[in-house]
């Protein structure tokens, strides 16, 4: 990530330059060059410490309810063994083709993931908000929610649609890009108004 052209920018400016530095490590399969320690994928089961609760609005249970949770033993279905064939794959859960949309972070080098980290859990919380490891302590995460710390410098991104296109696009399987009006709705998880 080019830290200092992110910082003082915008955040959708971040999550392009996020997006784009990540694709191009997952096209090159090259390892991140030296620079700031990098954040550290940690997994889904961190963020359900806090977020599954009905005062926090059960984003963990909403996932595990959408599709997103699902992208990587999808990879196992008949369907996705009969799309694979035609390209010459053979065990999709294996092929840099397909991980690339159906994990969190592929590319990305073994030393960003934490052990708690399971790429069986497909397209997880830290796909669009990034890597938590610089900000998932309760004391961050407060902070950030009150804006008095910055969201770019511990790395927390609030998705938008560049987001998605990383995946949802002419190449992806669905061949289209997302509607974000309709389909953030259909995935949404917002914290309730009470408690924000
Ligand atoms: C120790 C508890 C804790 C953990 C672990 C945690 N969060 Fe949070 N998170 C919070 C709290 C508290 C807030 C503030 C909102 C609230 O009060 O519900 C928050 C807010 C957020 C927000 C909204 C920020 C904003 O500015 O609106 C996002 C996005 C988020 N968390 C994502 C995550 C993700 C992804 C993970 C896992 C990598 C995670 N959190 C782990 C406690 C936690
Ligand atoms: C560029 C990203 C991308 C790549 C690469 C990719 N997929 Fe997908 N895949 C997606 C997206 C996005 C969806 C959801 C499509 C939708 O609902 O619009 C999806 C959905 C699917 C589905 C569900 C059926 C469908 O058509 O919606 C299967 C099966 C699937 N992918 C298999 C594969 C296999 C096998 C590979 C490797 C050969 C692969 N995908 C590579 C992004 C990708
Ligand atoms: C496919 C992408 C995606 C995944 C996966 C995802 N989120 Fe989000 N998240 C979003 C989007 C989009 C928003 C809304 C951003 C906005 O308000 O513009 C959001 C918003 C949030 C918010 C802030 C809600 C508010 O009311 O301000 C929290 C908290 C959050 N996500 C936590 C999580 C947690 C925890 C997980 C995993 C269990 C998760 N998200 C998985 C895309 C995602
Ligand atoms: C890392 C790749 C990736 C990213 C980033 C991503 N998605 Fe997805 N999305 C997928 C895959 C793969 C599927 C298909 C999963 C399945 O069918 O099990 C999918 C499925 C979906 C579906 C379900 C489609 C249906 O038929 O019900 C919606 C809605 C969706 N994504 C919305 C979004 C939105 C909105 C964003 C951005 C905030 C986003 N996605 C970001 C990979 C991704």
């Amino acid at each position: 990530m080019k830290r200092n052209k992110i910082l003082g920018t915008t955040v959708l400016l971040a999550a392009v330059l996020v997006v784009s530095a990540s694709a191009e490590e997952a096209k090159e399969g090259v390892k991140a060059p030296a620079k700031a320690p990098a954040a550290h994928y940690l997994g889904v089961a961190k963020c359900k410490t806090c977020h599954n609760t009905a005062k926090s609005g059960m984003q963990y249970t909403k996932w595990t309810e959408s599709k997103h949770s699902k992208a990587f033993a999808l990879l196992a279905t008949p369907e996705a063994l009969e799309i694979a064939k035609k390209k010459g794959i053979a065990d999709p859960q294996k092929s840099a083709d397909c991980l690339k949309c159906h994990v969190t972070g592929y590319g990305e080098p073994t030393e960003n993931f934490e052990a708690t980290f399971k790429p069986e859990d497909g397209v997880q919380c830290e796909t669009c908000h990034g890597a938590g490891s610089n900000y998932f302590k309760m004391a961050t995460m407060k902070a950030v929610r009150a804006g008095t710390t910055d969201r770019d410098k511990v790395g927390l991104l609030i998705p938008t649609k560049k987001t998605c296109d990383k995946c949802h696009n002419a190449e992806g399987t669905g061949g289209k890009e997302v509607d974000w009006s309709a389909d953030s709705t259909k995935i949404a998880h917002p914290i309730p108004k009470a408690a924000g």
